[in-house]
């Protein structure tokens, strides 16, 4: 039970007057807008104190899947930017005082939109809010906003995406808490930050840009990189194009169904995950795949992962399929060795990375058309909408076609939105300073058999702040430096921000109870704690590897050794020549 100063009474200077309150007594009007930081106290923020709203709500549901139920004071307020005239809506949740643990809880979002549920906080005792970003966030996605019309981008939508709107909203969120339950202004509130896919992306967001607002970071798969990430949805498509095979989407099941089974065993354990697809790259050839026999029932699917657009249907397209009965092609693994080995221009230079061998090829999923009967042309709209809006600058939702579109295509889309967006959506900015020199803690992970953003992409993002800060430390030292406060897990055949039907393997389910130990108690995660959810291993714990150590099982026990292997490492290692410009 925790006790609280009332903040009229302590804002009058009494001494010391300690009252327990409840959550009917804090959950006020007139106790939120005393709580508002003043004009001018955070600089070109102007909170509208005639817009608060508060409720307290009982018994209710988080709007995250925990199972247990809350109190919280249900807060909206509104806020401009001095002199620009625009409204910016925020909620939050504050817990009871009882539960309230001085935390605050931010939550990531996903696609092109950001969280709008303030109650994920509520399970650790933490305050927690959401904002709709000045351009209706909270119905709208910002690729629907993001231009006013074609050739027009709306910047302010753009920034306050990118990485605006969720540092104002904690920055106001945590000055609030301290008003709403009346702690003295210097009394510490540990700001925590979870998400993934996107959601990573603006946990990254934060770190470059409002380190110091935050103790604790957990981002998984970061859809940072943003120009060359969107673009890469295309790629596997300009590959089908450009080599004149269109697989197919059976035949691609196959070739990644077969490589799972051929690098399972690698990693020293067969359990139908591929721990190690460094081993796979290295010693597994896709050709003596050639000739399998690949058979797939007619169906009618959807297929191409989740949505971006709200517009479109959410998990995207229905089509239907015939069956699929034949043998692997020679043409079929040509096409995926080219989507696994990246984006590369004429020149042959590299200019990006891919997902990893063994991962599931959902980009190069091609389109059956019923009165051709033949395989064709599919382009994810998750790339194709970004070429038209980011890239091309037209309101549509999708590419109509890539006639024309090569490879150096591809590079120039990229390079295009690079320079456009390199202080908005680019989100690689990799010196930490100012999050590390406050005392932040970063957990990033990734799936190593994400199919969507490519596992490689987080390795490079690691390596670049380790070299951009530790530049004059020896391998060993940035090595020991880093993960005292930045530590990177990949987990074993994980699919994107999941679990992959294809591999059953562990996935972590912890995270926030690591870091909040980690930020309040100073325990310093080694290994990450992660659990095995289906197959034959279903329930097993598996305490992962931490970066750049790789795991390797003893003769299929339980057992697996966390070992440094050079040659592994190097072949997640990528320079860019593509590109003039370094790529964080
Ligand atoms: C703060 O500024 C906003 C407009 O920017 C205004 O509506 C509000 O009344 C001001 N608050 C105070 C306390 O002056
Ligand atoms: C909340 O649930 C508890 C336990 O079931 C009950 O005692 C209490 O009356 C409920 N409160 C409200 C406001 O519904
Ligand atoms: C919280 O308050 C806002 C503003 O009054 C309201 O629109 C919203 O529905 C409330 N949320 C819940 C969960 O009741
Ligand atoms: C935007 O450009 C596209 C492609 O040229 C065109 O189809 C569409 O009608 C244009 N929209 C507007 C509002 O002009
Ligand atoms: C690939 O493996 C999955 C999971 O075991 C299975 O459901 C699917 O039918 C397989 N596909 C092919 C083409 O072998
Ligand atoms: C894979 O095997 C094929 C056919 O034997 C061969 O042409 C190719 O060079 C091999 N690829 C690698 C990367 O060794
Ligand atoms: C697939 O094709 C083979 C060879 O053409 C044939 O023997 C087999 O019966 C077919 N399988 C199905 C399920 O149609
Ligand atoms: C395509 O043809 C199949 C079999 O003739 C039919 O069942 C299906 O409805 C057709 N689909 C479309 C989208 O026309
Ligand atoms: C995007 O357009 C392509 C080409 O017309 C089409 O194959 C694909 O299904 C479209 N995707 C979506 C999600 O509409
Ligand atoms: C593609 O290139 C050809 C030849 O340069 C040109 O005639 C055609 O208009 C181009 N098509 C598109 C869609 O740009
Ligand atoms: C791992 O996390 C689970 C909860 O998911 C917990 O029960 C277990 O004690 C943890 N194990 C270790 C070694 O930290
Ligand atoms: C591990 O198990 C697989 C099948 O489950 C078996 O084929 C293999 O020989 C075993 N390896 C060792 C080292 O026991």
């Amino acid at each position: 039970m925790h006790t609280y100063k009332i903040a009229t009474v302590a804002a009058l200077g009494a001494a010391a007057v300690t009252t327990a309150s409840s959550l009917a007594d804090l959950c006020t009007v007139s106790n939120v807008q005393s709580a508002l930081p003043s004009n001018g106290t955070l600089l070109g923020i102007n909170l509208l104190p005639s817009t608060v709203t508060a409720s307290a709500l009982y018994n209710q549901s988080s709007g995250t899947g925990s199972s247990g139920t809350y109190n919280y004071c249900n807060v909206t307020v509104s806020y401009t930017h001095t002199g620009k005239g625009d409204a910016v809506v925020l909620k939050y949740a504050f817990p009871s005082p009882s539960d309230f643990e001085n935390r605050f809880y931010v939550a990531g979002g996903g696609g092109f939109s950001l969280s709008t549920d303030a109650t994920g906080g509520l399970e650790y005792g933490a305050a927690g809010g959401a904002t709709d970003a000045g351009y209706d966030a909270f119905e709208t996605s910002y690729d629907d906003v993001v231009l006013y019309g074609n050739g027009s981008l709306n910047w302010d939508a753009t920034y306050m995406f990118s990485y605006q709107a969720l540092g104002e909203m904690t920055k106001v969120g945590k000055e609030i808490s301290k008003g709403f339950y009346g702690l003295s202004s210097d009394e510490k509130i540990y700001t925590y930050f979870e998400g993934c896919s996107d959601g990573g992306r603006e946990g990254m967001s934060q770190v470059q840009r409002w380190g110091e607002e935050y103790d604790g970071v957990i981002a998984g798969a970061p859809a940072f990189r943003f120009a060359q990430q969107q673009v890469t949805h295309v790629f596997p498509a300009t590959v089908e194009k450009t080599q004149g095979y269109y697989p197919p989407p059976c035949e691609l099941q196959k070739i990644v169904n077969a490589t799972i089974a051929a690098c399972d065993p690698l990693d020293g354990r067969t359990d139908g995950v591929v721990s190690r697809s460094d081993l796979c790259k290295l010693n597994f050839n896709l050709s003596s795949i050639i000739g399998e026999h690949y058979y797939c029932a007619a169906e009618t699917s959807s297929s191409l992962g989740f949505g971006f657009s709200k517009r479109q249907a959410a998990g995207s397209t229905t089509s239907y399929q015939p069956a699929q009965n034949g043998t692997v092609t020679a043409q079929g693994v040509a096409i995926a060795q080219a989507v696994y080995d990246g984006l590369h221009n004429s020149a042959g230079e590299r200019a990006y990375l891919s997902w990893q061998i063994a991962a599931s090829l959902d980009d190069a999923d091609t389109e059956y058309n019923n009165d051709t009967e033949s395989w064709g042309l599919e382009i994810p709209s998750t790339g194709g909408e970004y070429v038209t809006k980011f890239v091309e600058l037209l309101d549509l939702d999708n590419l109509s076609n890539l006639d024309n579109v090569t490879y150096d295509t591809l590079v120039d889309w990229m390079n295009t939105a690079i320079v456009r967006y390199l202080d908005s959506l680019q989100t690689t900015l990799p010196d930490l300073t100012p999050f590390q020199s406050t005392g932040g803690k970063l957990l990033h992970y990734h799936g190593e058999s994400d199919p969507s953003i490519p596992t490689a992409s987080s390795v490079h993002y690691w390596q670049s702040v380790r070299s951009i800060m530790y530049n004059d430390l020896t391998d060993e030292e940035s090595l020991a430096a880093l993960e005292d406060w930045y530590q990177f897990y990949l987990i074993p055949g994980a699919a994107h921000c999941g679990t992959n039907t294809l591999q059953p393997g562990p996935y972590p389910e912890n995270n926030m109870n690591i870091m909040i130990d980690w930020v309040e108690n100073g325990v310093k995660p080694t290994r990450l704690n992660t659990t095995v959810s289906s197959g034959q291993y279903e329930g097993e714990t598996q305490m992962l590897c931490q970066w750049p150590t790789r795991p390797l099982w003893h003769g299929n026990s339980s057992n697996f050794e966390c070992v440094n292997d050079q040659k592994s490492y190097d072949s997640w290692m990528y320079t860019f020549p593509a590109f003039k410009l370094p790529v964080y």
